[in-house]
């Protein structure tokens, strides 16, 4: 596939060498080369099959408001701007394309979001739960996108009225850690997702990209991981 890429940072960077080894096409911009979504005109776009979104919350809706008015199927990691998905889902109907989001690509969080909703039962039978998430002392915001994810799921799941508490710890260079745990009088149940890179991100986006590839519609990477 011929793939546009927006942004080369820390993901940016790790999706271009998957889709590299994945044997794509895969052409770059940055924040200089899409000053004012310069590389995503009508002429730009003329042989991009599909565009990856890896930048900041602050430029994605132009981004994403360029790609889907020139026709271009579209896949967004970048997180943020999700106030304007009714707006998208809106803009996707009207020029009928192809748009996938997510606020996590890894196909084991996904896996471990799904296995959460299942064990959200223990809600119902006498069990308490906790979130805990470690990242790097890097990470500004806590909780983190997943932990908040993690708890939606369990509270939505378990049709409890509460939210499960999160405990954020932020140390070292640990790359991403989410416990969930759940607790009665007689036993203890214990569900940890702990990421060794940011590949999972990547991969799971160059996988994304070949799925929409294509096809039309508006779609959240939490409902067809398992088709990939
Ligand atoms: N969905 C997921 O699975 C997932 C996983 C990881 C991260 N994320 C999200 O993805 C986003 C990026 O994360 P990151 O860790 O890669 O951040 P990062 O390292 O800060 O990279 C962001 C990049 O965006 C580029 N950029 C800024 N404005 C741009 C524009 N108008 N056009 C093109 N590129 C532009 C910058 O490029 P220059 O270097 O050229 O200035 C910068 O390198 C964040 O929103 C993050 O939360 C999502």
């Amino acid at each position: 596939m011929h793939i546009l890429l927006l942004g080369r940072g820390k993901t940016g960077s790790l999706v271009a060498q998957i889709a590299q080894e994945r044997r794509h096409h895969i052409e770059i911009a940055g924040t200089k080369e899409n000053a004012g979504q310069a590389a995503l005109t009508p002429e730009k776009l003329a042989a991009v099959e599909v565009v990856i979104d890896f930048t900041t919350p602050h430029c994605a809706i132009a981004n994403i408001e360029a790609c889907i008015r020139n026709g271009k199927n579209t896949v967004v990691g970048t997180t943020g701007w999700y106030g304007e998905l009714d707006h998208v889902r809106r803009l996707v109907e009207e020029h009928n394309t192809g748009f996938l989001y997510a606020a996590n690509f890894s196909i084991g969080i996904n896996l471990f979001l799904d296995v959460a909703r299942t064990s959200a039962a223990a809600l119902r039978h006498d069990y308490s739960g906790q979130i805990f998430e470690r990242h790097h002392a890097h990470k500004k915001d806590a909780p983190s996108g997943t932990a908040l994810e993690l708890q939606r799921a369990v509270h939505e799941a378990s049709g409890s009225t509460d939210n499960l508490e999160i405990t954020s710890f932020r140390e070292g260079d640990v790359v991403g850690m989410h416990e969930l745990v759940f607790e009665s009088d007689n036993d203890r149940i214990y569900l940890c997702h702990d990421a060794k890179s940011r590949r999972a991100f990547a991969v799971g986006a160059v996988l994304a990209a070949e799925w929409v590839a294509g096809r039309k519609g508006f779609y959240n990477f939490k409902d067809v991981w398992q088709e990939l």
